[in-house]
């Protein structure tokens, strides 16, 4: 028996795989395109330990993930595999519909092709977990409620509709063919191994480096940040006992605005490692051009997990902000590696950046 991860070698893929072995001795089985995103990198640790098997392989590749399937035994999939980059989308979507829509519906016919071959009580154990966003809910007003899974979907950007769409094949492999999925959607996660084109990895690589702190339009939208392994540990709690067919919505009541967050940021490395002028990184900050159709404000209304199953966020914005500013300080190597060919390229047609 094994669990099958997809996009494992991504940011919360790759923190679920090195968390998931840390805890438990079931094998992984990770399946992975290595896109610019996913990076073996991160699982360098688990280079010689047999519980983690990677194979480099494409969610729509259907014979593919079957074959994996029988072969391993899986009792669970769990698919993180996805286009996940808003600015990418906007620059070009046709990614995020074949990986999110079309690979999806793949992933999603391979999985019930197996999950049908199986005995009764194997077939009622299997769980099919699906990892989205809170952005499939649109734009929040500043005054208005925080999403809670009743909340209609109203996505704005090419990366938003791609994941709600994903979302409702998962939703309709359930009430047609009776696959027993499990839907998360969790706010914007911050920490280790985070790629850096997402803001907080993204300033903390700039200040350092001596570079412009880009902060789009006036930096008064908000978002609601979760420590990563927090959001690990809610997709183990839903995968261990969600309710068939249902959405847990995952968040840590965190919100703040993007001018907030880098200013903090800027503070922090103000302290852990002064800038050689004595000045505060602060100073490098400028206001951009914004983004496309930019959503003003996501905030996260966790209540039906805690309440059902007693999840709970471990870390506080501070504590988290905190414990990722050192990881980002003291893992160079691991900086360097995903910091060269195509994310250069990426920084100079999106920023304009000299390099
Ligand atoms: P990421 O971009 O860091 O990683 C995605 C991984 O998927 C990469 O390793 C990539 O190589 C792999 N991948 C891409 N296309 C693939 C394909 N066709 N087949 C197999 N593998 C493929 O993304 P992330 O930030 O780790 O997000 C993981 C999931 O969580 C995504 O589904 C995303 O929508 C969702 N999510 C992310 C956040 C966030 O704040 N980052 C918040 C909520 C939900
Ligand atoms: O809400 C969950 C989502 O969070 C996930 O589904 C996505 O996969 C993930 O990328 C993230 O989306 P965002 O667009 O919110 O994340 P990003 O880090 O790209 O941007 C965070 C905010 O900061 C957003 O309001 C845009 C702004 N921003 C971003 C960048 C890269 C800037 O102001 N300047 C920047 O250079």
């Amino acid at each position: 028996m094994a669990v099958l991860i997809t996009g494992g070698a991504g940011f919360i893929g790759g923190n679920f795989v090195l968390d998931w072995l840390a805890s438990h001795d079931e094998p992984v089985v990770n399946v992975d395109k290595l896109t610019y995103a996913g990076n073996l990198q991160t699982l360098a640790s688990l280079q010689s330990d047999p519980r983690h098997i990677f194979v480099q392989a494409d969610i729509g590749d259907g014979e593919r993930i079957g074959t994996l399937l029988r072969q391993y035994q899986v009792r669970a999939v769990i698919n993180f595999a996805a286009e996940s980059h808003v600015d990418r989308s906007i620059s070009g979507p046709g990614e995020f519909i074949q990986t999110n829509v079309v690979g999806t519906f793949r992933l999603l016919e391979a999985v019930r092709a197996y999950w049908s071959s199986l005995a009764e009580a194997e077939q009622a154990a299997f769980r099919f977990l699906h990892v989205s966003t809170d952005e499939v809910y649109g734009s929040l007003g500043a005054c208005d409620a925080a999403f809670t899974e009743q909340h209609r979907y109203e996505p704005n950007s090419p990366y938003s509709a791609s994941k709600a769409a994903s979302d409702h094949l998962v939703r309709a492999w359930h009430h047609t063919y009776g696959l027993p999925v499990l839907t998360t959607n969790c706010s914007n996660n911050y920490g280790p191994y985070h790629f850096p084109e997402k803001l907080i990895p993204l300033v903390l690589l700039n200040a350092l480096a001596g570079k412009p702190l880009p902060i789009y339009g006036d930096g008064q939208q908000v978002r609601d940040w979760l420590y990563v392994k927090d959001h690990c540990s809610a997709i183990r709690r839903v995968l261990e006992a969600g309710r068939l067919g249902e959405t847990y919505n995952v968040g840590g009541w965190n919100e703040k605005t993007n001018l907030e967050v880098v200013q903090t940021l800027c503070d922090l490395l103000d302290e852990a490692q002064p800038r050689a002028d004595g000045r505060s990184y602060r100073e490098q900050i400028r206001f951009v051009k914004d983004r496309p159709g930019h959503d003003r404000r996501y905030a996260i209304d966790a209540r039906k997990l805690e309440r059902e199953l007693g999840w709970k966020p471990q870390e506080t914005f501070e504590s988290g902000l905190k414990k990722t500013v050192k990881w980002y300080l003291h893992n160079t190597a691991w900086i360097e590696g995903v910091t060269s060919g195509s994310y250069r390229q990426w920084m100079q047609t999106q920023y304009q950046q000299d390099e």
